[in-house]
Formats: C-alpha cells, sequence, structure tokens
C-alpha cells in the first residue's frame, strides 16, 4: 500500500507538542518506505469545547470513520479548571470514540530499556503487555444520583461486564500470549469482593485457556498485583484485566519502566469495522503544558503501535529501534520536546 490515510487529534496541553513529534518521526519513517502520510487534523478537546461547547459531532465522528487510524494526544483540563466540569471531555469525547469506534483492545505495553529509567532498585528485564479491556466495566456511565446535595444523596456507578465482552478481549489476550516466548497470562481482578464479575472474568479464562494449551496462567487480586509491579515487575508476562483495574495499574507500570513519558498505548478495534487509535498513556499535563518539557517519547512508541496495527512492521521496527538509541543514551540532562523527537527522527 502506498498511502496512509491519519487523523491526528492533538487535544489539549502537552498534547500538541506530542504530537507534531509523533507526526514528524511517523512521516520520516514512511517515507523511507515509499509511504506517504495523508493527514487530517481534527481540532476536538477541552480548549475546543470551551470555544464552541461541542464535544465530540456525529459528524465528526463520522468522518473519523474513514480514516485508516487515528493518532490521538490527549485532552482534558486541568484539575482546578473551574469553567469545565470534570469528565465532560474524558466522556463525551475520549471514552465515546474508545466505545463507538468499539477499541475492546486497550494494550498498553511496558518494557524498561536499560535500567536508567526505573525508581526500582533491582527491576530486572521487565518486558510485558497489558491487555485492558476499553469498552466495560465502570467506565460505561451506568449509574445515576438520587437526592442530590441532600444528606440522603445516593450515588450508583455500576460495572458492566458481558460475556461477550469479556470473552473477546481474554482471546485476545491469550493470543497475545501465544506468540510471546514466555506464553504466560496473568489474570488481574478482585474476585474475592466483586465476586459477580470476578466470577465471569476467572470462568471466562478458565475456558479460553483451554483453546491455548500452550500457554500457561495464574491470577492475581488487583491489590496483590500493585505489590508484585513494584517488587517483582520482570514476573509479568501478558496482563489482561478490566477497564478500571487496567487504567491504574498502567500507570503503576510506566513509573516502574521509565515513567509516564514513555508509556505507548494502542486502543485497538481487532476485528477491524472501525480505525483503532493510538495516544500516549499520559494526559493532557497542564503543569508541564507549552514549555516543551514533555517527552514526546511515548506519543512516538504510539505511532509504532499504529504502524505495527496497519501492517507497517519495517517502518515500526526502525522507529523502535532509534527510540531504544534515544532512551539508552539518556544522560539525564534535560532536553527540549522537539530536541527529543528530532533526535529520534534523526537517528531513522
Ligand atoms: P497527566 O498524565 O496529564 O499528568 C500526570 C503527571 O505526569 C504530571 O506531573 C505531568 O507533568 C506528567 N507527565 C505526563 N505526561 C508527560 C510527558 N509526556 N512527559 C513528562 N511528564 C509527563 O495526568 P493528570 O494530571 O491526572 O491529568 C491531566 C488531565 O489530563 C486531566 O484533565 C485528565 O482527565 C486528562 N487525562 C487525559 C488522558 C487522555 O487524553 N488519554 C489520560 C490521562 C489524563
Ligand atoms: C487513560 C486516561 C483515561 C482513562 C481517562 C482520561 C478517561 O486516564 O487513557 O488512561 O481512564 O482511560
Ligand atoms: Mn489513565
Amino acid at each position: 500500500a502506498s498511502s496512509i490515510n491519519l487523523a491526528v487529534i492533538p487535544g489539549d496541553g502537552i498534547g500538541p507538542e506530542v504530537i507534531a513529534e509523533a507526526v514528524k518521526v511517523l512521516e520520516k519513517a514512511v517515507a523511507a518506505e515509499g509511504v506517504t502520510l495523508e493527514q487530517t487534523h481534527y481540532k476536538l478537546g477541552a480548549q475546543h469545547w470551551l470555544e464552541t461547547g461541542e464535544t465530540l459531532p456525529d459528524e465528526v465522528l463520522a468522518d473519523l470513520r474513514t480514516r485508516d487510524a487515528i493518532l490521538f494526544g490527549a485532552v482534558g483540563a486541568a484539575p482546578g479548571d473551574t469553567r469545565i466540569p470534570s469528565g465532560i471531555i474524558e466522556r463525551e469525547m475520549l471514552l465515546k470514540l474508545r466505545f463507538s469506534l468499539d477499541h475492546y483492545v486497550n494494550l498498553r505495553p511496558s518494557r524498561l530499556y536499560g535500567t536508567v529509567g526505573s525508581p526500582l532498585a533491582n527491576p530486572g528485564a521487565i518486558d510485558f503487555i497489558v491487555v485492558r479491556e476499553g469498552t466495560e466495566g465502570p467506565y460505561v456511565g451506568n449509574g445515576g444520583t438520587l437526592r442530590g446535595g441532600t444528606p440522603h444523596e445516593v450515588a450508583t456507578e455500576v460495572s458492566l461486564n458481558t460475556a461477550h465482552g469479556v470473552e473477546r478481549v481474554v482471546r485476545d489476550a491469550f493470543r497475545r500470549a501465544s506468540e510471546r516466548p514466555r506464553k504466560h497470562v496473568t489474570l488481574v481482578h478482585k474476585h474475592n469482593v466483586l465476586v459477580f464479575a470476578g466470577h465471569l472474568w476467572k470462568r471466562t479464562v478458565e475456558a479460553v485457556a483451554r483453546e491455548f494449551p500452550e500457554v500457561t496462567h495464574d491470577y492475581l487480586h488487583i491489590d496483590a498485583a500493585t505489590i508484585f509491579m513494584v517488587t517483582d515487575p520482570s514476573r509479568f508476562d501478558v496482563i489482561v484485566t478490566d477497564n478500571l483495574f487496567g487504567d491504574i495499574l498502567t500507570d503503576l507500570a510506566a513509573a516502574v519502566t521509565g515513567g509516564i513519558g514513555l508509556a505507548a498505548s494502542g486502543n485497538i478495534n481487532m476485528d477491524r469495522t472501525a480505525p483503532s487509535m493510538f495516544e500516549p498513556v499520559h494526559g493532557s499535563a497542564p503543569d508541564i503544558a507549552g514549555q516543551q518539557k514533555a517527552d514526546p517519547t511515548a506519543a512516538i512508541l504510539s505511532a509504532v503501535l499504529l504502524l505495527d496495527h496497519l501492517g507497517y512492521t519495517t517502518a515500526a521496527r526502525k522507529i523502535e529501534a532509534a527510540v531504544v538509541a534515544d532512551v539508552e543514551n539518556r544522560d539525564g540532562k534535560p532536553r527540549s520536546t522537539a530536541a527529543i523527537g528530532d533526535a529520534i527522527a534523526a537517528a531513522l
């Protein structure tokens, strides 16, 4: 194929800064393979909402569906910004995209390049992926309040878990494990307390495991998983978990593998009925926005996941190698967002 029809959503805060570098690197890497990058940029996010009152209009969503893939920066206002009620952009834009485009596999790889970046004294060889469910769980907005503002207020936020939704993501985790050297899946949940959803996940893992006799599996409660993520992260190969546990665990995984500035993710529709979306794990980082302080590596590695998804594996491996070399050779001196992007692009 000779061209990629790419949607770019830079978003808010550091989003546009890191996306500029990811696009720079992506363009150069695919050009070397004779592939052109056709870009359509979309103005969406908290700033756009302040200017227009729009979150994600249906026409924009329909337009996004016509693209091969989406490269996404980050959205969201600063926590103290009272002009935007918390959650509007996150739910009506970001989660609406993930749900509408059926991004059921939220793939979040964690790898430690060298030992320079880890806060752990003995991190070991860390190389695992988290397969986080992306369309269900407590994220679906299945809740409400009664008697709001009174001393008797009631608030519910009910986690949604369907047999179909759990099974497809568990099967994806086992398939990915079957293609990795260690071939191991760890289910992370909390079935000692969350017995209804927990048992559905547990039973599903046991059933799907029978289809993959070469893959071993075990189980950890989420609280214990956070211990091992810090004391023995090299034990993990493929972690499969629900939407909320996966959100929390992947920020921790990022922290132990060199920081949130390196953590990439893909929101993947494995059935390819809609474009998948690739974005750094981090948010809009209002505390450092506009200062060229953000590390664009997470966004660049998200572009690698995008290329892999579209089948451009040669370009993907080249960017990945350039990123690894850049990260392993860091000396701790601060560099601007653009300087990091330039260095990685130059090394291609
Ligand atoms: P955050 O990830 O934006 O920031 C957490 C900390 O990590 C901050 O100190 C920030 O400076 C640092 N950080 C983040 N990315 C970095 C990078 N590339 N390089 C260096 N440092 C980096 O999380 P938050 O502060 O909880 O959220 C800020 C806003 O972003 C909120 O509105 C939140 O809802 C939103 N958010 C959006 C996404 C997304 O768009 N996918 C993800 C998480 C949070
Ligand atoms: C992430 C973010 C989002 C999530 C928020 C902003 C909706 O934290 O991508 O990890 O919880 O999935
Ligand atoms: Mn998160």
